[in-house]
Order: C-alpha cells, then sequence, then structure tokens
C-alpha cells in the first residue's frame, strides 16, 4: 500500500510522512482529532465532524490555524488522490512542535495531518448479526467531551475484552453506563423508547448520534436522553452503538447477559435503514 497522506502542508506518499519528535502530539498526546466515514467516495455528515472539531480546538485553546475550506480540501483531496469508495478519512491537529515543557506557548503554530483508511463500512458481520460487548470501569480523564488523541484507556480496554472473547467494550462510572471505546452507547426498552447520555464532559458527543436523533425526530421515534445502568443495558430489549466507522451496529449481547433473542432487534434494523437512507444509501 502507498497511500498519500498529508502532513503539515503537502501531499506526501506516506512511506515519505515525517512527524516531528517533538510535535506535542507525540510527547503529550495534545492534539485532537476526527474521523469520518466515506461511502461511495462521500463523506457523512462532514459538518457535524468539522463543528466537532473545531469545538475540541476551543476547548484545549489550539489556535484556529485553517478555515473550514482548507480543511475540506484537505479530505477532498485525500479521497481523490487515493480514490477511496469506502473507508474514513482521519484527521489530526497537534498544538505544535516545541522543546519537551508541559507549559506551552500561545505563538506555537498548529500542525494538520490527515491520511484515508479503506474499510467496509456497509453490511458488515457486526451490522449483520451484531456484536458483544463487556463492561469495564471507565478507565479515562474527565474531559470526554473533547476527542483528544489521548486513547491509551480505550486501547487497554478493547484489547483485554478481545483477550475475554468479546468483540468491544462499554464503559461504566458511577454506577451508569458513559459509552462505548470508541461509540456511543444506545439501549432500547421494551416500551421502544431510546436511551441515550445526554452531552455533558462524560462523554464525546457523537456526530452519528446527533445524525441518527434528528432522523428519529423526523420519524416520530421517541429518543430519551437520561443515563441508564448496566443493569438497564443488560435487561433492555434492544442495544446498539454508533460511530463513523461502524455506523449503526447492533449489541446483542452486553457481558453475560444476551439482549432480547440474542439477535438484532426490529428498531435497530430500521436504524440502521433510516440511516443509511439519509445518506443516500439505497437499502
Ligand atoms: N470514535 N465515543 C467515543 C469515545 C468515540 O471514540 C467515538 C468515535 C464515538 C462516536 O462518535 P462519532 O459518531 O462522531 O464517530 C463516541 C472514532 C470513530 C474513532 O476513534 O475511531
Amino acid at each position: 500500500m502507498d497511500r498519500i497522506v498529508y502532513v503539515h502542508g503537502q501531499f506526501v506518499p506516506e512511506k515519505e510522512a515525517r512527524i516531528g519528535l517533538f510535535d506535542r502530539g507525540f510527547l503529550f498526546g495534545d492534539a485532537i482529532y476526527e474521523v469520518t466515514a466515506v461511502i461511495s467516495g462521500r463523506m457523512i455528515d462532514n459538518d457535524l465532524h468539522l463543528n466537532r472539531l473545531d469545538r475540541s480546538l476551543k476547548e484545549l485553546a489550539i489556535p484556529p490555524a485553517f478555515s473550514r475550506a482548507d480543511i475540506v480540501h484537505v479530505q477532498t483531496e485525500l479521497i481523490a488522490r487515493n480514490t477511496l469508495q469506502s473507508g474514513i478519512v482521519y484527521l489530526q491537529v497537534s498544538r505544535g512542535e516545541a522543546d519537551r515543557d508541559f507549559f506551552y506557548s500561545d505563538t506555537l503554530a498548529p500542525r494538520l495531518v490527515g491520511f484515508t483508511q479503506e474499510k467496509t463500512l456497509i453490511g458488515t458481520k457486526a451490522q449483520q448479526h451484531g456484536i458483544t460487548v463487556d463492561l469495564v470501569d471507565d478507565p479515562r480523564w474527565h474531559r470526554r467531551d473533547i476527542k483528544t488523541t489521548m486513547l491509551l484507556g480505550q486501547v487497554m480496554a478493547k484489547q483485554a475484552a478481545r483477550s475475554r472473547g468479546f468483540e468491544d467494550v462499554w464503559m461504566v462510572e458511577d454506577g451508569v453506563v458513559t459509552e462505548g471505546a470508541s461509540s456511543t452507547a444506545h439501549v432500547i426498552t421494551a416500551e421502544g423508547r431510546i436511551l441515550t447520555r445526554a452531552a455533558s464532559q462524560a462523554t464525546l458527543p457523537g456526530c452519528t448520534q446527533r445524525a441518527i436523533a434528528r432522523l428519529c425526530a423526523a420519524e416520530g421515534l421517541q429518543i430519551e436522553e437520561r443515563v441508564f445502568t448496566p443493569e438497564d443495558a443488560q435487561g433492555a430489549a434492544e442495544a446498539f452503538q454508533t460511530s463513523a466507522s461502524s455506523l449503526v451496529t447492533p449489541v446483542v449481547r452486553i457481558g453475560s447477559r444476551v439482549i432480547g433473542d440474542g439477535t438484532p432487534g426490529p428498531m435497530t434494523r430500521k436504524l440502521q435503514a433510516l440511516y443509511l437512507e439519509a445518506a443516500g444509501i439505497p437499502v
């Protein structure tokens, strides 16, 4: 594979891409990122992702050094130059390069990098049959609303869950589910209400979740924004998770408990179809 990637103002073959040793993203995880789905060569919900990118920069006081038009240009060029049909386009902005020091100067020049990655996004085994998730204590810092590159808590949690035979994890804190390790967690009650956490510093505001919420409002489906416990989740009629890289993925087992009859439920199926339809994909 020899992708064309974007590093600090230039499109270069991936083998030639170089990140500075003193980049604060590398030394401190002082960087934020976004992942946008690409289906049939088109970006999905990209405005929502770029709004969140702006917000993450603001929360970390990283100066907005790149215009939205510049960023969209980088994304569309990456997709075109790599003839990407299905996958993701990844963007990362670090605070910049400087000698290692916890304190930072506000004169640093932020660094933008980006790349594409091929991935099947539609009709995956996970989407068709659902996945199993384990419940684990949330190991992360307290500003999960900022999409930073500090993902070691999630890396460790996912890897450990895999070794226990699960496909993913949902994280739990103070007796309630926060979110998936790289997704938003949702459950559907026996009465057909979709439960999703309201926005707070405890979770990342999911763009896919936002898009689903709009579709639900248009369809008259009820979403209740509230916390839910591991027991609520394990006793739910249906469960699913959402993210740019997995879209709407049914969850058919949570810890030791099978959800419903162990197959994706009808409302989850409906949400999968609505999401693809809204993205202009024939279902
Ligand atoms: N992750 N919560 C967390 C912790 C996430 O990392 C993600 C996405 C989401 C869902 O957000 P969205 O719907 O905007 O993708 C929720 C991306 C896909 C990743 O890290 O690869």
